[in-house]
């Protein structure tokens, strides 16, 4: 089990008094809003006890925290995945610590294959709900210090973030569905038929991230608003083949309209 207050004293000493109140966690291949932060502080992985290097192409490894539109923010560089190989609580933990740290909201983010008919990808989704077809739960064992036994989840997200989303997207002329995201362990990618039984289970997105995180955020009382770059179709919705470099291909086109979703929500944050 990882030392979360250890990690997170570790991480209050290189903030230098900086308090964040946001935490964001970029996903494949959607770090540029790295570059937003004014005045960065940037802490490696490597200097932060239990924190995984990540091991996947995309993914950098840091921390970067400073100001986003006038709020106190830390970004996550660089996640932790169970294809990985990594315990769900490591997977966990970088929330854990961002709790530690004082954080009241979590932005999530991550790449997604899109599952409903109508969809056109690459595209935004708001995420809704989500299904944990993971079979795994970072909660499990030892409750931690700050956590429930039996955390409720009938608001994963929160209704006043994804308001503020749409109220962002809508001025910014940003196209944003909303729908479920449903969580697989992955590495492979669907099959067909699985898409179709996703389809059926009423999941609009699949991914393999995200869930975990939500499941420690829940738990510690934070509020959540998670956005999917739905960057291609399911497996068999169309004739395409799916590969790592056209997802983050296409998360790098999403990125410029995810961008200013996510600074317009923090931003009116700081207005609220
Ligand atoms: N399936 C699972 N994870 C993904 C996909 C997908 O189609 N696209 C991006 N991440």
């Amino acid at each position: 089990m990882a030392d979360v207050s250890t990690a997170a004293d570790t991480v209050r000493r290189a903030l230098a008094g900086l308090e964040p109140r946001v935490a964001i966690v970029l996903g494949s291949g959607l770090g540029a809003l790295a570059g937003a932060v004014t005045s960065p502080l940037r802490i490696p992985y490597g200097e932060i006890p239990g924190f995984p290097q990540t091991t996947v192409h995309g993914h950098a490894g840091e921390l970067i925290a400073g100001m986003l539109e006038g709020v106190p923010t830390i970004l996550q560089s660089g996640r932790f995945h169970l294809y990985e190989g990594h315990a769900p609580d490591a997977v966990a933990l970088p929330v854990r610590v961002f709790a530690d740290l004082g954080i009241e909201t979590l932005i999530v983010t991550n790449a997604a294959g899109g599952l409903r008919s109508t969809f056109r990808p690459p595209l935004l989704m708001l995420i809704a709900d989500h299904l944990n077809l993971m079979w795994r739960n970072p909660l499990l064992g030892r409750v931690q210090s700050g956590e429930e036994r039996f955390p409720d989840m009938s608001t994963p997200y929160d209704q006043g973030l994804r308001d503020l989303a749409r109220k962002v997207a809508l001025e910014n002329g940003i196209a944003l569905e909303e729908g479920v995201y449903a969580a697989v362990l992955g590495p492979s990618y669907e099959t067909p038929a699985e898409i179709r039984m996703l389809q059926r289970l009423g999941a609009d997105a699949v991914g393999m991230s995200t869930v975990p995180e939500v499941l420690v955020a829940r738990a510690r009382g934070l509020r959540v608003l998670g956005v999917s770059s739905i960057t291609n179709p399911g497996a068999g919705m169309t004739s395409d083949r799916l590969s790592h470099e056209g997802v983050l291909q296409a998360g790098r086109h999403l990125a410029g309209d995810l961008e200013r979703l996510v600074r317009g929500v923090v931003g009116g944050l700081a207005a609220a």
